[in-house]
């Protein structure tokens, strides 16, 4: 396994956002690096809070970076999955990811599905929307109706899930976005 990037406050990631502002190009690299949405370590600490020793899924997990912090912060029974279809070259660090179809794994023993940045070309996120079941919770990571996920996913969100607004909140709490998309935090749960 690659060696883990440390994470990084809120506070180092706000000039982080400033310094690509200035200069663009910072940005890929860091993404490979770690992930596509900023993940402030105290945003970290608040969903391994919520998350527990439950057993999780991240589904289209990427490198890996937010499942292993979870993980060293206690989240035990915590998989990732990414097949790397997209958006990485094959030598991209995995830092712990199982690599496959998220698609084809069986969800049911899970409490909760973390999804981050699914592509919104495909039909990834609605898929796995439909496949959860009721009571699970599902952490999304994304742009509302934006560049991340495909418009059935928010219509599923919408009819089959409740907002869990407290949750959503608290994440949000500390979040760092860069200065040209939405990304936010959700917590939803099937009804
Ligand atoms: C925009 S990237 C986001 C990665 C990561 N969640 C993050 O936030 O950094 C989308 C990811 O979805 C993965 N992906 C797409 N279809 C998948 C599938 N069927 N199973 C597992 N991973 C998939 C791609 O390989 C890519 O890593």
């Amino acid at each position: 396994m690659n060696n883990l990037p440390a994470l990084r406050s809120k506070e180092e990631l706000v000039k982080f956002t400033d310094a690509v502002y200035q200069n663009p190009r910072l940005r890929q690299p860091f993404i490979e690096e770690t992930a596509w949405p900023l993940l402030p370590s105290e945003v970290v600490d608040v969903l391994a809070t919520m998350l527990g020793s439950r057993p999780t899924i991240e589904v289209a997990a990427g490198t890996g970076y937010l499942a292993a912090h979870l993980r060293a912060l206690g989240c035990t029974k915590y998989k990732a999955y990414d097949n790397r279809s997209s958006h990485y070259e094959k030598a991209s660090p995995n830092y712990g990811v199982i690599l496959g179809n998220a698609l084809q794994v069986n969800l049911e023993p899970f409490h909760a599905v973390v999804m981050s940045w699914p592509c919104h070309k495909t039909n990834f996120a609605s898929s796995i929307a439909k496949k959860m079941t009721s009571g699970q919770i599902l952490y999304f990571q994304g742009d509302w109706r934006g560049c991340t996920a495909d418009n059935l996913f928010f219509e599923l969100l919408g009819e089959e899930f409740t907002k869990l607004t407290a949750e959503t909140d608290r994440l949000n709490k500390h979040h760092v976005q860069y200065d040209f998309n939405r990304d936010e935090w959700y917590v939803f749960k099937k009804l």
